[in-house]
């Protein structure tokens, strides 16, 4: 098979690297990168520690409005998707490279993969979430991490190429985690395994809003143990714009650091005393390790989570980020609810089955 591999922003990039490995095995896969994400530390870090190779092409889209970068990106794939002319589109999760990778190939009836189809949050301001929707509904082929992501593409009529396949986010952890030395990655940091929280936030809905990053920063500064902030490039230039990132400064118990490697991140996370975040797929990664998590959003596409009491939705809300913190607990079951870690072997045995030969597993 020739597939061609879609990836941009620094989510794709955890996702794609267990598939780009077992694809390469016994296919030929050209990797294409949007450039949505483009410094070093949100993508050349990831390419570099977890082995992704580098990518055959680079579209430097850079930052922008919604439409614009979008845009950019369906005009320049579809040129290249046309040149290229693969059996089949791989694109991952729900960003703006994500919709547009499956819109060009789509219109040029290249069939599609979407891997971490039937995710919903049924909050359609969110951009991720128009993104995952018209990505699935042109996708040929939907591989879902979960059953709850099969029922929801059930409910809109989706039921034709659909396969569960478990989460390639854990066997990105199988693969990784075990060569991460957290002992030495605290000690870079000055930190005490339990004696912090890990902290990230970069949703637009938050990080745009100086009246909710502002209760955000004013809960982590009234958490119980130090909060190590990585902080998102955007979410840094909008602490820096208002002003708040002085109060960040000024809590002493707020340690804002860069937005970590993969590795440094799994270390963190591993050792922390709790995870506060509005990231889809770090929800995820707490639960795998067994961290409690609290989530500054609403609502979540990881219900699992939520459901078997380990994260728990606080919204931005001062008083109930500081709430759901100190109600923090470890339930005594954590259930294999994402798959066994070798999801990408069920990625490609379906890509395999409907676009090479070979046998595949259909819902
Ligand atoms: C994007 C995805 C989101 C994903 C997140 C992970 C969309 C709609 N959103 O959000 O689903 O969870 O990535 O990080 O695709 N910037 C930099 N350097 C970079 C990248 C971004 O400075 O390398 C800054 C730019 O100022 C840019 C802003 O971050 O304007 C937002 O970047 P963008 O790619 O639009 O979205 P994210 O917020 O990163």
């Amino acid at each position: 098979m020739k597939v061609a591999s879609i990836v941009g922003a620094r989510p794709q990039f955890v996702k794609a690297a267990p598939v780009c490995r077992t694809l390469r095995e016994r296919h030929e896969e050209t990797l294409v990168h949007s450039g949505q994400h483009y410094d070093h530390e949100m993508s050349d870090v990831f390419f570099e520690q977890l082995g992704i190779p580098q990518p055959d092409f680079n579209l430097a889209v850079g930052s922008g409005g919604h439409g614009r970068q979008t845009g950019e990106m369906l005009g320049m794939l579809e040129e290249l998707l046309m040149e290229l002319a693969p059996d089949v589109v791989m694109v991952y999760g729900d960003t703006n490279t994500t919709l547009a990778g499956a819109l060009a190939a789509a219109k040029l009836t290249i069939p599609v993969a979407h891997v971490e189809a039937g995710l919903r949050s049924f909050n359609r301001a969110m951009p991720e979430e128009i993104n995952r929707i018209v990505t699935d509904h042109v996708s040929d082929l939907l591989l879902c991490p979960t059953q709850v992501a099969v029922d929801h593409l059930c409910s809109e009529g989706i039921t034709e190429g659909v396969a569960l396949v478990g989460d390639v986010m854990l066997d990105t952890a199988r693969l990784f985690a075990e060569r991460i030395d957290a002992a030495e990655v605290l000690a870079h940091y000055g930190l005490e395994a339990g004696g912090f929280y890990l902290a990230t936030i970069h949703r637009a809905s938050t990080s745009d809003s100086p009246e909710l990053l502002g209760s955000v920063v004013s809960a982590y500064a009234a958490l119980d143990r130090p909060v190590v902030w990585a902080i998102h490039p955007r979410t840094r230039k909008n602490l820096e714009a208002t002003g708040l990132y002085q109060d960040v400064e000024a809590a002493g118990s707020i340690v804002p650091v860069p937005p970590l490697s993969y590795m440094d991140t799994v270390a963190l996370l591993r050792s922390s005393a709790g995870l506060l975040t509005d990231s889809g797929g770090m929800q995820k990664e707490a639960y795998f390790f067994g961290v409690p998590c609290v989530t500054l959003r609403e609502e979540t596409e990881w219900t699992e989570t939520v459901e078997l009491g380990w994260n728990t939705l606080v919204g931005t809300d001062r008083e109930r980020i500081i709430a759901g913190v100190s109600g923090m607990r470890r339930p005594e079951e954590r259930p294999a609810v994402y798959g066994d870690g070798h999801a990408a072997e069920a990625i490609v045995r379906e890509l395999e089955s409907r676009f090479g030969g070979g046998e595949g597993m259909d819902e």
